[in-house]
C-alpha cells in the first residue's frame, strides 16, 4: 500500500499518536520510522472520546479494523421504509446516510467501501430498528472484531451515529487525501440519545451576508456535533436577505447593504431551498427569522409605505441597535407581515418561524404587545409555530417558543417574567449571551467579536447547566439550547470559525449529553483531540489556552 504523505501530515499523524497515548509520546517523532509505525503501535481511540459525550459507553472485546475489503451494508429491519412503503430494500434515507459515511471514509482510507444491500455478517452495518427508547434521534453502535453494527429508529439516529463513528476513528480520517492506517475502532457498545430535542446554532446573515457555500460549510461543521437546528437571522437593520415575490424591493434594495458599507446580498428562493435541502440531508432543520417589529430598517428603507410618516429612511451600515420599528397602527404593516410569513412558510418545511421581537426600543410596550398578539396568529395560520426572542413573553400565544438571551446582568424582573411564562407552558430555548453567544470575545485580546455581555471563554461557554440555569423554570420547559453567532464583526468563513471553534462543540454537548457526563476536566481533554481534526478539515479555530491541544 504505497502512499505519499507530506511532512505536514506526518507531523499531524505523530501528534495524534501522542494524543491517543500520552504515556508514550511522540513515538514517531525524530525516529525516522514514520507515522505508520507509530499508528500501528497505538491502541484504538477510547470509545468515550467523543463530543458530545455519549449517554452510555461500554468498552469490551477486540477492536474492529476497516480494511480494503470492508463493505457498508444497509438494512431497514422491517423491509419497508419509514413511510410504510414495502420496498424490500433499505430506504432512501438510510442509503443516503450510508453513502455519506462512505464518502467520508474513502479519501483518507483510499478504500472502495462499497455500499450494498446484500446481507452479511461482516462490514459496517446500518440498520433501521432497535429499541423504542432510542427515540427519533438516538442510536446504538456495537463494535466487534467482525462487524460494526449501527442501529437507530430513524435515519437521523443513524446519521448521528455516523458522526460518533467518525470521532472514534483516528483524526486522520478527516483528511481528504490517503493516510496511513490502521483504521481501528475500539470494541464495545455506545447507546446514545439526546438530552434535548432542540440543539441549535444561529447565523446572522444580515449584518454581513454569507453566501450559500459558506452556510453549507457551517452546516457540515454543525452536523459533526449533532446540532439539529440552523436558525438563520435573515433580516435586520443592515440588510434583508431573502427574496419575497410580493415585496421585491426588500431583497433588491434592502439586500444591497451590510455593516461597514459592503455590497450585502440575498438568497433567491432557489438559494434558500438549496440551504434547506442541504441541511435536511444532514438532519438539520432550518428556522428562518424575520426580526420584527424592531431591527427593521432594511425593510423600512425599501418601502416608504411601511413608515408611519410615509418617508423611507436611508439604508444603514452601522452597528447600533434599537432605533427602528415597523408602524404598529398602520394596516399596511400587516399586509407586509402576512405576505412575508406566507412566502417564508411555503419555503420552509420545518415547524418553526422565528419572528424576532428583541430590542424593540423604538416601539412602545403597548404597541409591542398589540403587534405580537396580531402577528403570532399569522404564523399559526400558515401552519408554523412561532419562536421569538424572550421579550415575546410579554405576550406569548399558546405554543410560542421563547429564546432566552439574557445574561448575568439581566434584571430579576425580566428573568421572573420568562420563568413565569415557562411555568405557564411557554417552552424555552436557552442562549444566555454570556455563555452561548459565539460572537462575544474570548478575552480582551480577541481580534473579532463584541463584549457587551462580557468575555466568554471556552470554559465559560461549556460550564453551565441548561436544566438549572434559570431559577423557577421547570426542566420540562427547556426545549433546548442554541449558540447564536452575530456577524457585526465577521464577514468570512475563517472569521466565523474563529469565533465558533472551540466554543460551539461545548454548547452542542450541553444540548445532547446527559447532565451526569458534565465535567470540564474531561471535556477539555476530548476537546483538545478535535484540534487535529479541525486542522485536517481546514477549520480555523481559536487555540484557547484553556485547552490542552496536542501541540
Ligand atoms: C439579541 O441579541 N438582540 C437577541
Amino acid at each position: 500500500m504505497g502512499r505519499r504523505i507530506g511532512p505536514l501530515l506526518l507531523l499531524c499523524a505523530s501528534l495524534l499518536a501522542a494524543t491517543a497515548l500520552p504515556a508514550t509520546p511522540t513515538a514517531a517523532a525524530g525516529t525516522g520510522t514514520g507515522a505508520e509505525d507509530a499508528a500501528t503501535a497505538r491502541s484504538p481511540r477510547p470509545l468515550d472520546q467523543v463530543i458530545p459525550a455519549p449517554a452510555s459507553v461500554r468498552e469490551k472485546g477486540r477492536p474492529y479494523t476497516i480494511t480494503p475489503r470492508t463493505v457498508i451494508r444497509v438494512y431497514d429491519g422491517q423491509s419497508h421504509d419509514r413511510r410504510g412503503n414495502h420496498g424490500g430494500g433499505a430506504s432512501k434515507d438510510v442509503r443516503q446516510v450510508a453513502e455519506r459515511l462512505a464518502e467520508l471514509l474513502r479519501p483518507a482510507t483510499g478504500y472502495r467501501l462499497p455500499v450494498t444491500t446484500s446481507p452479511g455478517r461482516d462490514g459496517i452495518q446500518l440498520r433501521l430498528g432497535g429499541h423504542r427508547t432510542l427515540g427519533s434521534e438516538g442510536y446504538r453502535l456495537d463494535v466487534g472484531e467482525r462487524a460494526v453494527k449501527l442501529s437507530a429508529r430513524e435515519p437521523a439516529g443513524l446519521f448521528h451515529g455516523v458522526q460518533t463513528l467518525r470521532q472514534v476513528l483516528p483524526a486522520a480520517v478527516e483528511a481528504r487525501s490517503e493516510q496511513p492506517g490502521p483504521w481501528r475502532i475500539a470494541g464495545g457498545t455506545i447507546t446514545d440519545t439526546p438530552r434535548y430535542a432542540y440543539r441549535g446554532a444561529m447565523l446572522d446573515v444580515a449584518r454581513h451576508f454569507f453566501p450559500v457555500g459558506a452556510v453549507k460549510r457551517y452546516i457540515d461543521q454543525l452536523a459533526l456535533y449533532k446540532v439539529n437546528t440552523l436558525h438563520l437571522h435573515l433580516s435586520d437593520d443592515q440588510g434583508w436577505r431573502i427574496a419575497v415575490d410580493s415585496w421585491p424591493r426588500l431583497a433588491d434594495y434592502g439586500g444591497g447593504s451590510e455593516v461597514g458599507g459592503g455590497p450585502g446580498g440575498y438568497y433567491t428562493k432557489a438559494d434558500y431551498r438549496e440551504i434547506v435541502r442541504y441541511a435536511s440531508a444532514r438532519h438539520l432543520t432550518v428556522v428562518p427569522e424575520i426580526d420584527m417589529p424592531g431591527h427593521t430598517n432594511a425593510a423600512l428603507a425599501s418601502y416608504a409605505e411601511l413608515n408611519c410618516d410615509g418617508v423611507a429612511p436611508p439604508r444603514y451600515t452601522g452597528i447600533e441597535v434599537g432605533f427602528s420599528s415597523l408602524c404598529v397602527p398602520l394596516e399596511r404593516t400587516y399586509d407586509f407581515v402576512d405576505d412575508v410569513i406566507r412566502e417564508l412558510a411555503a419555503l420552509t418545511p420545518g415547524p418553526y418561524l422565528h419572528i424576532g421581537g428583541d430590542e424593540a426600543h423604538a416601539t412602545s410596550h403597548e404597541d409591542y404587545v398589540t403587534f405580537m398578539r396580531r402577528v403570532q396568529p399569522v404564523v399559526a395560520k400558515y401552519g408554523k409555530k412561532a419562536i421569538g426572542w424572550h421579550q415575546i413573553t410579554a405576550a406569548p400565544d399558546r405554543g410560542t417558543v421563547a429564546q432566552y438571551w439574557g445574561y448575568d446582568q439581566t434584571g430579576a424582573e425580566e428573568r421572573a417574567r420568562v420563568a413565569e411564562a415557562a411555568r405557564r407552558g411557554t417552552k424555552l430555548v436557552l442562549s444566555p449571551a454570556d455563555r452561548a453567544y459565539l460572537d462575544m470575545k474570548y478575552d480582551k485580546d480577541t481580534p473579532l467579536g463584541l463584549s457587551w455581555a462580557g468575555y466568554v471563554s471556552t470554559r465559560r461557554s461549556y460550564d453551565w447547566d441548561p436544566g438549572g440555569y434559570l431559577e423557577g423554570v421547570p426542566e420540562r420547559a427547556v426545549l433546548g439550547v442554541e449558540a447564536p453567532l452575530w456577524s457585526e464583526t465577521i464577514a468570512t468563513s475563517a472569521q466565523l470559525e474563529y469565533l465558533a471553534f472551540p466554543r460551539l462543540p461545548g454548547v452542542a454537548e450541553l444540548g445532547w449529553s446527559p447532565a451526569a457526563t458534565h465535567d470540564w476536566d474531561g471535556y477539555r481533554e476530548r476537546l483538545a483531540q478535535q484540534g487535529p481534526r479541525w486542522e485536517l478539515m481546514g477549520v480555523n479555530y481559536y487555540r484557547s489556552p484553556q485547552v490542552p491541544w496536542p501541540r
